[in-house]
C-alpha cells in the first residue's frame, strides 16, 4: 500500500522539491509513497485571502488564523498522524521515524509567521515535532526533513546495499567511520583491522569505534546506551569519559 504524506503549506511549490529526486523520487515514482501539497489560502474566505491576523496581547508577527488551519486540516483528518512542525515539539528522533514510517502515511502542517493559534492544535490534538534547537522561516524545510528520513526507510526503497540495520542510531549508537580506497591518502592510512579480512575483528573494532565516537560526541546518547546494556553482553563497552 502506498505510504502517504500530505502537506499544509501556504509554499506548495516547494513541494517535492528535493524529494523528487534520487532515492525517495524514484520510491515515489513507483508508486511507494505519494505526496500532495495542499495550499492553506484555499480554505481562507475573506476575499483578501487572509491567513493570519496580529497576536491577542500585542508584540510582534502574526499569527495563522486557526478557523483557516482547521478548515485545511478537516479533510485530511483519515487518522493518518497529523503532525505540527514547531520548535516547540518533541524533537524528531530516529525511533519516531520509524514508527511513522511504518504506519500509513503523515499529514503535516507548515507553520510561517509566529505559528498556528494554539486553539487549533489543541482541538485536532496535532503532535508537535521540532527538528532541532533552532528556528526556522517556516515549516516547509521541516516537513521534508521529516520526509526523506521515513521515505527512505520505507519497504524497497533502499538497496540491500544502504541497510538501515547499522547506521547511526540503529543500535543507540553513532556510526563508526567509513574508508574506502585507497589504502593511503595523503599519509593517512586505512586503520589495518579492516585489511585483516578477520571479520570478527573487524566488527569488533566497528563497535569500539561507535562506543568511542558516541561517548565522545553525545554523552545524552552514551548514558541512555549504557543503561540499555545487559552485563558482558556487548563486550566491549568503553569506561565512562570523566566529567570535563
Ligand atoms: C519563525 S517560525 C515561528 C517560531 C515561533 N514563534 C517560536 O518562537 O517558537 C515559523 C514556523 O517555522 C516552523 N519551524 C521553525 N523552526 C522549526 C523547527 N526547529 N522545527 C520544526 N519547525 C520549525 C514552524 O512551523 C513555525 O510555525
Amino acid at each position: 500500500m502506498t505510504w502517504r504524506a500530505s502537506v499544509l503549506t501556504l509554499f506548495p511549490a516547494m513541494f517535492p522539491g528535493p524529494l523528487g529526486t534520487s532515492l525517495a523520487g524514484r520510491a515515489m515514482e513507483r508508486d511507494v509513497w505519494s505526496l500532495e501539497a495542499q495550499d492553506i489560502r484555499a480554505y481562507a474566505t475573506d476575499r483578501h485571502r487572509t491567513v493570519d491576523d496580529t497576536p491577542f496581547g500585542g508584540g510582534a508577527g502574526m499569527v495563522m488564523r486557526p478557523d483557516v488551519v482547521d478548515a485545511a486540516l478537516a479533510g485530511f483528518d483519515d487518522g493518518r498522524p497529523m503532525i505540527y512542525l514547531t520548535p516547540r515539539g518533541r524533537p524528531l528522533a530516529q525511533e519516531r521515524v520509524r514508527e511513522l514510517a511504518s504506519g500509513p502515511g503523515v499529514v503535516l502542517l507548515c507553520g510561517r509567521y509566529e505559528g498556528v493559534d494554539e486553539r487549533v492544535i489543541a482541538a485536532r490534538r496535532l503532535e508537535e515535532i521540532s527538528i532541532g534547537d533552532y528556528v526556522l522561516s517556516g515549516g516547509e524545510p521541516a516537513a521534508l526533513v521529516l520526509l526523506d528520513a521515513c521515505v527512505r526507510l520505507l519497504p524497497g526503497v533502499m538497496g540491500a546495499a544502504e541497510s538501515a540495520d547499522e547506521e547511526s542510531f540503529a543500535t543507540g549508537l553513532l556510526e563508526y567511520p567509513h574508508y574506502t580506497r585507497p589504502a593511503e591518502w595523503q599519509g593517512r592510512a586505512v586503520p589495518d583491522v579492516l585489511l585483516s579480512g578477520h571479520h570478527a575483528a573487524v566488527a569488533a573494532w566497528r563497535r569500539s569505534e561507535a562506543e568511542r565516537i558516541t561517548r565522545e560526541r553525545r554523552p545524552d546518547l552514551w548514558s541512555s546506551y549504557q543503561a540499555h546494556q545487559t552485563p558482558g553482553k556487548s563486550g566491549a563497552v568503553a569506561p565512562a569519559p570523566a566529567a570535563p
